[in-house]
């Protein structure tokens, strides 16, 4: 029988994995969503035993949706929603608190604090990062200064950090190995990706002890072997990467100047920058695309808190439409000479605004507006901010010549969406054959270090495209409706 591969994808909302044959197709895929918690307006959190519950239960299903024993499978690759933080016993494994998620605020005010007093340029500048409470720097100090007993513990050794990829390690190697890649280390905010280590100074700016921390390694790497009993019999674990960076290589986005945008919930997109890792004058996110080997490639990344989320608003708050699908259809029967415009700031502008403040609005409105017309601008606001992403990489970075878009994620079999993302972008936009790029993503990672998949160029030569978006709106009518869109948000925000 031929290699199979495991590759969990650990998410905001759902637990998935997907077993992938020695040809990157799906033998057999499984899902779990889990509960999100909300204590306070601004928190939210997961609990770490129901993501390790939800992880195990989907590797197991998909071994037997496949018709897979264990010994079948090669190796496991892990990827996951970044940023998001653990914090357990190191004896018991037991987490003490809950995992605080990425897109938890908690922590605002002490950032805010830490900025006014002058500390984001160091920050930016070892870490790539802006200093927001999104990174888990300031959410694993909060956990030590919140939770009784932990800043003891944490002093004495006894307690260990992790991002989700390295508590699911911890587990499925029952808390023999405690590692991390160099992709989501480099969310932590602690981790100097100049100089790839942990960072001193990082540390004491947030107090925190450096025996919390897992060892480092690149992407494609020896993890350690899964304990036998979980699932059947022992398995190397042999790849990391942080969802949207294995996104980057599941979309073989391997030269650079390549980018990748994957619209989920919300949408990010990450653009190559080689081994030049580039600084941002526009509020993007310098961080590592991958480390293979003794090279790390950089990447810049701007993340859009909403995308599909907006989609999600029309469907359950206002009722406009019952099913996601339905919003294309609508998109295409709206009245072409209304300018609507929906700038969907529900939870403030993520890049290149970064304005937590700024909240929603519907511009342009007539007694004639209906749900076609609030579909359409729904949609057109996900392109829109992708323009506003690619334009503030392109300012940047030089090496961004005129580029292809690949796309990947929920939103993206909307072909109404794709193309009005290519005719706004006056560029293509490129739909994979595999839709389940960030999956491929953690396989190829894990199947290079066993040699089952080839290098990186290789690999990128059997990248498949599903279906390309010229460009073909007037370039006026583009122009006039993106400054309608640049208009709309600078009503929304609240900062200039
Ligand atoms: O930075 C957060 C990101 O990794 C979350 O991705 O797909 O779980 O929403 P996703």
């Amino acid at each position: 029988m031929s290699a199979h591969i495991l590759a969990i994808d650990q998410g905001t909302t759902s637990s998935r994995a997907i077993i992938f044959n020695d040809k990157l197709e799906t033998a057999g895929l499984a899902q779990e969503e889990f509960e999100q918690f909300f204590p306070r307006s601004g928190w939210v959190e997961h609990d770490p035993e129901e993501i390790w519950s939800t992880t195990l239960a989907t590797c197991r299903q998909a071994l037997e949706n496949a018709d897979l024993s264990a010994t079948d499978i090669a190796a496991i690759g892990i990827t996951n929603q970044r940023e998001t933080t653990i914090v357990w016993e190191r004896e018991t494994g037991k987490p003490i608190h809950r995992a605080i998620v990425w897109q938890d605020r908690r922590t605002a005010d002490f950032c805010r604090k830490l900025r006014d007093s002058g500390h984001e340029p160091m920050v930016t500048r070892k870490t790539g990062l802006l200093l927001d409470a999104y990174f888990s720097g300031t959410k694993i100090n909060w956990i030590l200064e919140n939770i009784p007993g932990a800043r003891r513990m944490a002093n004495e050794g006894r307690l260990a950090f992790g991002t989700v990829d390295t508590f699911l390690l911890w587990r499925l190697t029952e808390g023999r190995v405690h590692a991390t890649d160099a992709t989501n280390a480099s969310r932590t905010m602690l981790y100097n990706i100049h100089d790839n280590c942990w960072d001193t100074e990082l540390l004491q700016l947030f107090d925190i002890p450096d025996s919390m921390l897992p060892k480092v390694k690149n992407c494609s790497d020896d993890f350690g072997m899964c304990a036998p009993a979980l699932l059947g019999s022992s398995i190397p674990v042999r790849g990391i990467a942080g969802d949207q960076q294995a996104a980057l290589v599941g979309q073989a986005c391997f030269q650079p100047g390549m980018i990748k945008s994957t619209y989920g919930t919300g949408c990010f997109i990450v653009l190559n920058t080689g081994e030049q890792a580039v600084s941002s004058g526009n509020k993007l996110l310098t961080t590592i695309g991958y480390r293979l080997g003794d090279k790390t490639t950089y990447a810049l990344e701007g993340s859009i808190f909403v995308a599909g989320a907006a989609v999600q608003w029309m469907r359950d708050a206002m009722g406009l439409i019952e099913t996601a699908s339905e919003t294309g259809k609508l998109a295409r029967e709206a009245d072409i000479n209304q300018d609507v415009y929906l700038v969907p700031a529900f939870t403030g502008l993520g890049a290149p605004h970064w304005d937590p403040d700024a909240r929603g609005a519907i511009f342009g409105i007539t007694r004639a507006t209906g749900p076609a017309e609030l579909s359409r601008a729904a949609l057109e606001s996900v392109c829109y901010q992708t323009r506003d992403l690619l334009e503030a990489m392109a300012g940047d970075w030089n090496g961004m010549k005129t580029t292809v878009l690949r796309v990947d994620g929920g939103m993206v079999a909307s072909n109404y969406t794709m193309q009005f993302l290519a005719d706004i972008l006056s560029a293509p936009v490129d739909r994979p054959s595999i839709l389940e790029t960030t999956a491929v993503g953690a396989a190829y990672l894990a199947g290079l270090h066993e040699s089952i998949f080839p290098d990186p160029s290789e690999f990128a030569a059997t990248w498949k495209q599903d279906k390309r978006f010229e460009p073909s709106l007037d370039g006026e009518i583009r122009e006039r409706k993106y400054s309608g869109w640049k208009d709309a948000v600078s009503r929304t925000l609240t900062r200039p």
